[in-house]
């Protein structure tokens, strides 16, 4: 089980900065990943910290479809979006705590910061497992602090036991990383 504290829209804000977009540059840790005319999933958007540049990296062929739980969230990504070139790329999509509930197959999955709010880790890799094309790749980035050692092993361990296959993540600033590929 996740530790399934979901963050409230309140602190949408605090995730949203100039400070983190310097700590944490969406180009740097993505472009490895994010190509253009891809169809992307940024599964727990929030407020679209990464949403918006994923957007531009997939450029006007690709598609992000960005889910969350909470409408509040996708609301303010739908606030940054009107009226841009991104608002017809970029999908918003409300899910269910248990199911993501998407039909489309996806090229890259991006979970940032959300795995341990998910409530049943084993169900939602399963899901990920179908969600992703072959050969299709998920990076998954956790807080350093807030998710410990064991925790992260453990999500690794229901992911490979959903099928997939764990290789070494990008380094990114306070986060632990996996790539998750579907397919050896
Ligand atoms: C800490 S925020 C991270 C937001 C964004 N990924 C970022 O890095 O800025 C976690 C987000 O995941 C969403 N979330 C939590 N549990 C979820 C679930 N089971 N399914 C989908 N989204 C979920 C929350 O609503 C929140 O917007």
């Amino acid at each position: 089980m996740g530790n399934n504290r979901v963050c409230p829209v309140e602190r949408s804000g605090s995730l949203d900065t100039g400070f983190r977009k310097w700590l944490q540059d969406s180009q740097k840790i993505l472009h490895p990943y994010v190509k253009e005319g891809m169809t992307v999933l940024d599964f727990g958007c929030g407020s679209g910290f990464f949403t918006v540049d994923m957007a531009h990296m997939v450029g006007e062929s690709g598609r992000i479809i960005a889910v969350d739980l909470q409408e509040g969230m996708l609301e303010k990504l739908r606030e940054k979006i009107q009226g841009t070139e991104y608002e017809e790329r970029i999908i918003l999509h409300k899910c269910e705590k248990d199911t993501i509930g998407i039909a489309q197959q996806v090229d890259f999955i991006l979970a940032f910061y959300v795995v341990h709010e998910v409530p049943h880790q084993d169900m939602f890799f399963k899901e990920i497992q179908s969600t992703l094309k072959k050969n299709g790749l998920m990076l998954v980035v956790e807080p350093p602090f807030h998710v410990s050692a064991k925790a992260f092993r453990q999500e690794v361990e229901k992911a490979q036991e959903a099928g997939l296959t764990a290789c070494e993540g990008p380094k990114v600033l306070f986060g632990k990383t996996v790539i998750l590929k579907k397919g050896k």
